[in-house]
């Protein structure tokens, strides 16, 4: 049943678009679904950095580890199978009831799932040894609150892993439509024109905000945010790149826009080509509490 709300704070559009949405969401992970989408393709490329980079810590085997916004629980079932003590909390119940069904070979003690704003998050302080909060940030319009959350709950030598979307991608800058739109949408139009919505298979995935949107960064922006709550970067894994348009015209074929981006992620491999990072589609980010922060 689609949850109806008169609340149109940014918190609540949120909650019941995930809420309605779960179960799309849940699908952008599915191999079976044989519906490609550059999408799907961007949403693996995150898992992998993300998983990529917790194993690189030595500190993060066999911890506690929570996810914050675990929406429909891919990574609650990794985090477990690699043996963490996992706990899922998202503000949706309808996604953690997905979350849950993913779970469903724990014990009911060891399913561990949380209803929660990740600005008030009802677990203890100093437990974790990891933190995911994978693209959630975007959605949320206190970003340093949720991050001085997650340090509450963080142990003090704890490792975090965030992702956000970069505001000026590649794609997007050799497009110039997308920031006509934006400005068009924001001086006349009353609702968001959606960028994404000629994409059948993406626009159930695709917020609505009117005329806000999902927030955007840039390095500078998102190392501010990042340093006012109490951490510091200590690694920034930037990923995709395109797919490449003129207008709302997809240039190539999927197979082709993803050859395309990963060539555009080897180059990020030469020193010479390092300022690609800064116009990647997106970025996973390691981050630390800072020792005097
Ligand atoms: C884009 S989904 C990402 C889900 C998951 N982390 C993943 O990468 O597959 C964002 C998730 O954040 C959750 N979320 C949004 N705002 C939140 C808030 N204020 N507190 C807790 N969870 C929130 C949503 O319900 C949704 O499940």
């Amino acid at each position: 049943m689609e949850i109806q709300s008169t609340d149109n704070s940014r918190k609540n559009i949120v909650k019941k678009h995930f809420s309605n949405h779960s179960e799309d969401w849940d699908s952008l992970y599915d191999d079976s679904d044989k519906r490609e989408s550059f999408t799907k393709f961007e949403l693996k490329k995150r898992k992998e950095n993300v998983f990529d980079l917790i194993s690189k810590q030595h500190s993060m085997v066999n911890g506690n580890a929570l996810d914050l916004g675990c929406g429909a629980g891919h990574y609650l079932t990794e985090l477990t199978d690699q043996g963490f003590n996992v706990v899922g909390a998202d503000i949706s119940n309808e996604m953690l009831l997905v979350s849950s069904s993913k779970l469903s070979y724990l014990s009911h003690e060891d399913k561990k799932l949380v209803c929660a704003d990740c600005y008030n998050v009802p677990l203890p302080a100093n437990y974790f040894d990891v933190i995911i909060c994978i693209g959630v940030l975007e959605y949320l319009d206190k970003e340093t609150s949720a991050l001085t959350e997650i340090k509450r709950l963080l142990k003090p030598d704890g490792d975090v892993i965030i992702s956000v979307p970069n505001f000026f991608k590649l794609r997007n800058l050799v497009n110039p439509y997308y920031y006509l739109i934006r400005i068009w949408t924001y001086l006349f139009v009353k609702k968001s024109a959606g960028t994404h919505k000629n994409d059948e298979y993406n626009k159930n995935v695709t917020i609505d905000f009117g005329k806000s949107t999902v927030s955007r960064y840039s390095l500078t922006k998102i190392n501010k945010i990042v340093k006012n709550s109490g951490f510091r970067i200590t690694e920034v894994r930037s990923y995709c790149f395109g797919p490449f348009s003129i207008w709302k015209k997809r240039l190539f074929s999927l197979e082709k826009a993803i050859s395309i981006s990963n060539f555009f992620e080897s180059l990020l491999d030469y020193k010479a080509f390092r300022i690609l990072k800064f116009f990647a589609n997106r970025w996973v980010l390691h981050i630390k509490p800072k020792v005097d922060g």
